[in-house]
């Protein structure tokens, strides 16, 4: 622990009340991190501040819807009041869907996962900047694979993503100077049941590709947040996880190489969910 990076170090963590969220705060908190959990639900968020407690780092649980700015501002200010700085913040809170958009109710669901995908990083990062810069800290997004692909039937998640990587590919040299780096991951599946939590057309929580899954190799929460901690500290730029098998970082080149492939492979799969 004495070698960690973390040691000591002021870690927010978005999402963290479940999933890869989780397993990441159980990470540092073994490191001896001090950690500022948020996500809405507030008992998960408790218990799992406690566990980091007995794994030898600090914990404070903070209730925070991210699609709220104020909340968001909430989030640092008691990360900062609690230990004094930011040396890192994690934007990892998300939610997906999986319909055809000419299927949704109402288009702004499209909107909903937008504020928390996106807009949620950006007021979070707004408001840790000041406490970054005299930190020289670290930024890590949590994106996915899924926005360099073609994703039929996941439309506003994957524009969500690709927002994320548009802003903070331009955030990234307005903050180099002050020390503050950005590493974008891009994860491929992850057992954490997140594909079984899609909104559907109605926007409620669906089985969503979940099924299909089940011959998908899938990385744990564990090895994905040992992922996250490693690449973050080393100030990676980019992390690209492998997707079923392919190397991540030839996705992109693909996509650029043979779109129409891409996208009869994404029709394909949506269609054999059932959509
Ligand atoms: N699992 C995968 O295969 C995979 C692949 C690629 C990328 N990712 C990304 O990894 C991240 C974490 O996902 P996960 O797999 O760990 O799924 P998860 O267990 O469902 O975690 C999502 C987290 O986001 C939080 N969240 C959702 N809406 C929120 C809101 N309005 N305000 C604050 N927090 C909110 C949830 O907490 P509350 O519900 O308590 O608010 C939860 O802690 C997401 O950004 C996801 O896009 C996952």
């Amino acid at each position: 622990m004495t070698n960690s990076p973390y040691l000591n170090q002021s870690v927010v963590i978005t999402g963290a009340s479940s999933g890869i969220g989780e397993a990441l705060a159980y990470e540092l908190a073994g490191q001896g991190a001090w950690l500022t959990l948020g996500a809405r639900r507030l008992d998960n968020l408790t218990t799992i501040a406690e566990k980091c407690r007995v794994l030898g780092g600090k914990a404070i649980a903070v209730q925070c819807d991210i699609a709220d700015q104020m909340q968001c501002a909430s989030l640092i200010q008691q990360a900062a009041e609690a230990y004094g700085r930011i040396d890192t913040l994690v934007n990892n809170a998300g939610i997906t869907m999986w319909a055809r958009f000419s299927d949704l109710q109402d288009p702004v669901l499209i909107n909903q996962i937008m504020q928390v995908n996106f807009t949620g990083a950006v007021y979070c990062t707004y408001y840790a900047l000041p406490h970054l810069k005299q930190s020289r800290g670290r930024i890590a997004c949590i994106s996915s694979m899924g926005e360099k692909l073609v994703a039929p039937g996941n439309t506003g998640y994957v524009a969500s993503k690709r927002a994320l990587d548009a802003f903070f590919e331009s955030l990234r040299p307005e903050i180099s100077d002050d020390g503050i780096s950005v590493t974008m991951l891009y994860l491929g599946f992850i057992d954490t049941g997140f594909a079984g939590r899609m909104l559907d057309s109605a926007g409620q929580p669906s089985s969503g590709i979940q099924p299909m899954l089940k011959r998908v190799k899938q990385m744990s929460a564990e090895d994905g947040a040992r992922l996250i901690a490693r690449t973050t500290a080393d100030r990676k730029r980019q992390v690209f996880m492998p997707v079923n098998g392919l190397p991540g970082v030839l996705l992109p080149w693909l996509k650029l190489i043979m779109p129409g492939y891409l996208e009869r492979m994404g029709k394909q799969f949506m269609e054999r969910s059932g959509l």
